[in-house]
């Protein structure tokens, strides 16, 4: 599913930059790793994006804590 139209990502795209759980992430950092280093456009996308990103910071925070 795309989660970015105006630099075309997918959600497979977020996956693939979110997959090591032991990396907090920012949400720009992301953005620009999923669409080529681009910045957003519309912004419609961010939204979905810092939700996937903050999930991954917590799982990154219990890890951590455990
Ligand atoms: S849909 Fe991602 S910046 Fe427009």
């Amino acid at each position: 599913m795309y989660v970015c139209l105006c630099n075309p990502f997918t959600d497979k795209d977020l996956d693939n930059v979110l997959k090591d759980e032991n990396v907090r992430k920012k949400t720009s950092d992301v953005y620009q790793a999923c669409s080529g280093g681009e910045k957003p456009c519309c912004g419609t996308c961010i939204c979905e994006v810092r939700d996937r990103v903050n999930k991954h910071n917590e799982k990154t925070l219990a890890l951590a804590a455990e």
